[in-house]
């Protein structure tokens, strides 16, 4: 597996293949690999060759964010990328990506100034401007984004097409532990009886999806189901994570639960085309995001 520190090298790497008319699909990363990241490059893999970027991006973390904590793994991460067939790594500095002097931003497209826009002003300017910067690197013709961070998934598909990237971009399903949670590098910061709480996002999730399979379609309800649920206002008696003593768990913070469209992330008053449960909240420090496209079976 070739590892890359150069802008230069890694579009070279990706331009011969694509000039031979080669497929090349793309994860992009921020290192700490788990299994949601190698689903993305199995997904990759079904082009003709898999390339991956390991870069945590300062220009996405708002100043009170987890940024100088956040895990930095590289040795076990090209490991993992290089057992899961990846054939080249961009790993580039911080110098690389923002040298001195940057001053150029890609703005968040409409559909980002919403829910993680509000609740984290910038963040997904730095998402849009590096991401754009990662395809310049590696100009793929597929890149490969999991639907956990939905709301990102769609500002980086708004973007590639309001800007002409020319990049296919495709959303994968959230991998899960087998108790339902999401798998996302920040687990990790979440002890044992935190963890438990955090099982309350897939929960609501759970349970805002059987209540619209069971035939309630006004958002506002299922909203308040989610919210109660995530806030332990539900009664102990039909909250089945509550423990032996009856406590009832809740997130210290919730940023938000609600249900929207799911091809724009507009709010509806009641389902009348596909939409996604998102939710965000805290756990101490830790700010977990999780989400469910709604389907009636
Ligand atoms: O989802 C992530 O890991 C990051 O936001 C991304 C897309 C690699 C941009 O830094």
């Amino acid at each position: 597996m070739e590892v890359f520190d150069s802008p230069d090298s890694a579009r070279e790497y990706v331009g011969s293949f694509r000039s031979r008319g080669q497929t090349v699909g793309f994860v992009p990363t921020m290192g700490a690999l788990h299994e949601g990241h190698l689903s993305l490059v199995h997904s990759a893999r079904s082009c003709d060759v898999a390339v991956a970027s390991i870069f945590v991006n300062p220009t996405q973390f708002g100043p009170t964010e987890d940024l100088e904590k956040y895990p930095r793994t590289l040795d076990a991460d090209l490991e993992k990328l290089r057992t899961a067939g990846v054939s080249a790594v961009f790993v580039p500095t911080k110098e690389q990506m923002y040298p001195d002097g940057f001053s150029t931003w890609v703005e968040s497209p409409r559909i980002g100034e919403t829910l993680e826009g509000i609740c984290r002003p910038g963040h997904f300017r730095g998402v849009a401007t590096v991401v754009l910067k990662l395809f310049q690197a590696l100009p793929a013709t597929h890149a490969y984004f999991g639907k956990k961070d939905y709301q990102q998934w769609r500002v980086i598909e708004a973007m590639a097409r309001d800007l002409n990237v020319g990049t296919e971009i495709i959303g994968c399903e959230t991998v899960r532990e087998a108790d339902g949670l999401a798998l996302s590098s920040r687990n990790r910061y979440l002890s044992e009886n935190d963890r438990e709480r955090a099982l309350l996002l897939s929960a609501a999730l759970n349970q805002v999806e059987k209540s619209y399979v069971s035939g309630e379609a006004r958002t506002e309800i299922l909203q308040i189901q989610m919210r109660e649920l995530l806030l332990g206002q539900q009664p102990t008696a039909t909250n089945t994570l509550s423990d032996a003593s009856g406590t009832v768990p809740r997130l210290d913070t919730l940023d938000y639960a609600t249900i929207v469209s799911a091809e724009d992330l507009t709010p509806l008053t009641s389902i009348d085309r596909p939409v996604v449960a998102l939710i965000a909240g805290s756990i101490g420090t830790t700010r977990l995001i999780d989400n469910r496209e709604l389907q009636r079976i």
